[in-house]
């Protein structure tokens, strides 16, 4: 009798649970051989620049917790947690760029792949720290999502302190410059909107009331222990001044993140609404569990969002997608990828200490330390048309 056989068996004799049944099917691809990984946390670029005042940056915190035996996802949300409340870093947290309305509103998710267990919250307001409502989520809900003013209900009523503004001045000048600048109707022509956005992010990064022209950035965070056990977060303030009450992909389960124990953590930064069309965290972790190495995974993922990229207003001359968006994929064996439509983006020039590049990376912490790594591209040259 071979191995699925024992399980059918014993399953249908009722000497395991049904969880315990499907659980053993064959899956994945960790840990088959017996062997062990090697713990390693990922994130995106940001993940090794903000340290919120400290000196060690997300990827080191949560790499030298998860080695010393603190609960995997605990470990990835003590990092996020140092972007999310730093100041510095406009697109996560505390200071990320306001809504339409110049009101901050944020989006997170956690999943814990061991658990089998994840929450999320969406368009939240006044806590600084999204993740760990997301996390209060799954740990006290029978829920996977919240959202808006019952968020934050649910945040106070579970002692998150609330803020009536986590606007910071550099958030809040950007904010007015762009209301200065715009059409206050926000329900004008996509393809004026998209023209004008670009130009005016890079006036504001021009006349240094941004760091840089990027128009959205997010956190994710994914890591892997020495138990072979999967977390991963991702947390963001959304698109800047979005139409209020928009929610991105960070929050959705498939869409901005995915885990999968002993197959894979995946989590996404960028255009939020690629994600959300094609669920491409999950389609991820599927081509993984099928065999696909990370970056095979993240490039067949970007062909999709590409191959489904139809509107005028959404490409550039050549037909191409006219926007970014990056995967951050670890596997079941600690094998990992950064991989983005393109590998290079004028935008990033000056985002998280990027002074003289703009090539697109992301955020490594294992043995030999943190270190940022260049993302393969899908694409050649840049978004910009
Ligand atoms: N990827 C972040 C967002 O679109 O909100």
């Amino acid at each position: 009798m071979n191995r699925r056989e024992f399980l059918r068996d014993t399953a249908a004799l009722g000497l395991f649970g049904a969880a315990e049944a499907v659980e053993a099917q064959p899956r994945g691809l960790a840990l088959l051989d017996g062997s062990r990984p090697k713990p390693v946390v990922i994130a995106s670029h940001n993940g090794n620049y903000f340290k919120d005042g400290g000196k060690v940056t997300c990827v080191e915190l949560a790499f030298a917790k998860l080695t010393r035996g603190v609960d995997v996802l605990d470990a990835l949300l003590a990092g996020v947690n140092l972007v999310e409340l730093d100041p510095t870093e406009c697109y996560v947290g505390y200071g990320g760029l306001p809504n339409a309305d110049g009101i901050v509103q944020l989006d997170a998710s956690c999943m814990h792949g061991p658990k089998r267990r994840a929450g999320g919250v969406a368009a939240l307001e006044g806590v600084r720290t999204p993740s760990l409502v997301a996390k209060a989520v799954m740990d006290l809900t029978d829920h996977h999502l919240l959202v808006g003013p019952g968020a934050q209900a649910f945040a106070r009523n579970t002692g998150f302190k609330i803020e009536a503004d986590l606007n910071t001045d550099i958030s809040r000048k950007a904010w007015l410059e762009w209301k200065r600048k715009t059409d206050p109707n926000h329900y004008l022509d996509p393809n004026q909107r998209s023209a004008r956005e670009r130009k005016l992010f890079q006036h504001l990064a021009a006349r240094g009331l941004l760091p840089c022209a990027k128009r959205c950035g997010t956190i994710n965070c994914d890591g892997i222990n020495a138990k072979g056990e999967l977390a991963g977060v991702t947390s963001t303030s959304g698109l800047p001044f979005k139409i209020p009450g928009r929610v991105g992909d960070s929050p959705i389960l498939g869409a901005g993140l995915y885990v999968e124990d002993a197959v894979g953590a995946v989590g996404s930064t960028g255009r939020g609404e690629a994600n959300l069309f094609n669920l491409s965290s999950f389609l991820i972790v599927e081509h993984l569990r099928r065999g696909m190495h990370p970056k095979d995974a993240g490039l067949a993922a970007l062909r999709r969002i590409r191959a489904n990229t139809r509107e005028h207003r959404l490409r550039k001359p050549n037909g191409e997608p006219n926007f970014n968006v990056t995967f951050y994929i670890l596997n079941g064996r600690g094998e990992h990828a950064g991989v983005a439509m393109y590998g290079e983006d004028e935008d990033q020039r000056g985002y998280a200490g990027q002074t003289d590049t703009r090539f697109v990376l992301y955020s490594v912490c294992d043995e030999n330390g943190p270190r940022n790594v260049r993302c393969d591209g899908l694409l050649p040259g840049t978004p910009q048309p």
